[in-house]
């Protein structure tokens, strides 16, 4: 267990280049599977999500090892169809294996996936698209059974566009002889990213980016060199603390196009934003406006993981703002923290009412999931004195040393050893 000790009140200025993205690199890893040759993804974080992944992996039979910044995947020696009840639910991504294990072996037993705790975050829509793709599925004692033995090319509609469904049915279809049409799907761009990721490898796929996606069934995939997308999350958590300390930024490797919502919110804040291909360059106001109204909705929509960033900045901005959080149910989680702060903030169910405060104040708080304990950096950023946000290992799911990027622009950030005194505390 460690902590983030952040000193607030300093402009923060400068250049950062942004790491891969943690959820385009996890389902590339999941697809991994899906080929007998080696797969080389580059220029990934160290973030303990991936090495999560990387150990789901090998409980599988696959050699997963880092060499000069890569991740190597071996999966020529993956022998079970099984997943790993403990390491599985330390992350809610390891259910993307699930398509590709039934793509490999015809078969998956999976136990339910763990996560952040920000929501119900059921998995029926991934179960329902398989069903549709002809898997039988049983579930027993708190494993899900598989048996992809009747499994055929189809037509899948999803009722929500879910990203990890869309995945997960994306991949359990690519070596299924046909075609595969799925309707209804999520639009997110790391979706476009595996779907580029697996074309290489030699799956025909089309659509990722759209409503709709078809795979045209191949019969074999082979291994390849990829870096994944850079993360349009980590760029717009950096962005917010830029704006939280009247600062000026410029993010290098930033995936501009797919930042349009937050961009738009951050200059109706009074921020000064340009772009050029990957670089974005941000010049802050002293003081931030309030947003009339934020609505977390799927891609193209304002995104729910830069939510809570976006409410620690209403928190200190000039006016009433409003958010509404569409996604997920349990995402205010952090408004408590960010009042002790000195913030005013009310929640009654999806909605919270800002009134923005003209200072915060350093206090001792809790990360308690990966973007919520992101968004009390960027409220302690601007923050009178200094802020100690507990389980920054929260944090460190997402963010490769957050507080070494905060530090390069110019922020008095660095971690502390809670060790003993937070033992005994749950994790989600
Ligand atoms: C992914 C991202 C996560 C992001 C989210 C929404 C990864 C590793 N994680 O999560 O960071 O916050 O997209 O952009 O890529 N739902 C169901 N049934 C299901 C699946 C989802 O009801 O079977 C609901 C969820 O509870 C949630 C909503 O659908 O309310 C969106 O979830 P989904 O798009 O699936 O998000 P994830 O893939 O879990």
């Amino acid at each position: 267990m460690n902590a983030l000790r952040i000193r607030g009140g300093r402009r923060l200025t400068g250049e950062w280049t942004v790491h891969s993205a943690k959820n385009a690199v996890l389902p590339i890893m999941a697809a991994s599977i899906l080929t007998e040759e080696e797969t080389i993804l580059t220029g990934c974080p160290v973030l303990s999500d991936i090495g999560y992944m990387g150990d789901i992996l090998e409980t599988l039979g696959c050699r997963v090892w880092r060499q000069e910044g890569g991740i190597h995947i071996d999966p020529q020696g993956i022998c079970s169809y099984e997943m790993p009840d403990a390491l599985s639910k330390k992350i809610r991504s390891s259910i993307f294996l699930m398509g590709p294990i039934l793509a490999r072996f015809g078969k998956a037993a999976v136990t339910f996936p763990g996560g952040c705790e920000i929501g119900l975050r059921p998995i029926d829509l991934h179960l329902s698209g398989l069903r549709q793709l002809g898997v039988e599925i049983r579930e027993e004692g708190g494993m899900i059974y598989c048996d992809g033995s009747r499994m055929r090319a189809g037509s899948v509609h999803f009722d929500y566009p879910s990203v990890g469904a869309t995945e997960n049915v994306m991949m359990a279809a690519v070596l299924l002889r046909g075609r595969t049409v799925l309707h209804n799907v999520a639009r997110e761009p790391e979706i476009v990213d595996l779907q580029n990721f697996l074309c290489r490898m030699g799956a025909n796929i089309n659509g990722a980016g759209s409503h709709t996606i078809v795979v045209e069934g191949v019969k074999k995939l082979h291994g390849i060199a990829y870096q994944p997308m850079p993360d349009r999350i980590v760029a717009g958590t950096l962005l917010a603390a830029a704006a939280a300390t009247g600062g000026s930024i410029q993010l290098h490797h930033s995936p501009c196009q797919d930042l349009c919502a937050v961009f738009a919110k951050l200059r109706e804040m009074g921020c000064v934003i340009t772009e050029k291909e990957q670089t974005a360059c941000l010049h802050a106001p002293d003081r931030l406006n309030a947003f009339q109204l934020l609505q977390t909705q799927p891609h193209p929509g304002f995104p729910t993981d830069m939510q809570v960033q976006m409410l620690a900045l209403a928190a200190m901005a000039k006016g009433t703002s409003v958010v509404v959080e569409n996604v997920f149910e349990n995402r205010f989680t952090h408004a408590g923290d960010l009042n002790r702060m000195g913030a005013n903030i009310w929640v009654n169910g999806r909605t919270a009412v800002v009134k923005g405060v003209e200072r915060l104040y350093g206090a001792r708080v809790s990360a308690r999931d990966l973007r919520g304990g992101a968004a009390l950096a960027v409220a302690a950023l601007a923050a009178e004195g200094e802020t100690v946000i507990e389980h920054a290992e929260l944090i460190d799911r997402g963010y490769e040393r957050l507080e070494d990027m905060l530090c390069a622009l110019g922020a008095d950030a660095g971690r502390m050893d809670t060790g003993a005194e937070s033992a005994g505390r749950k994790t989600t």
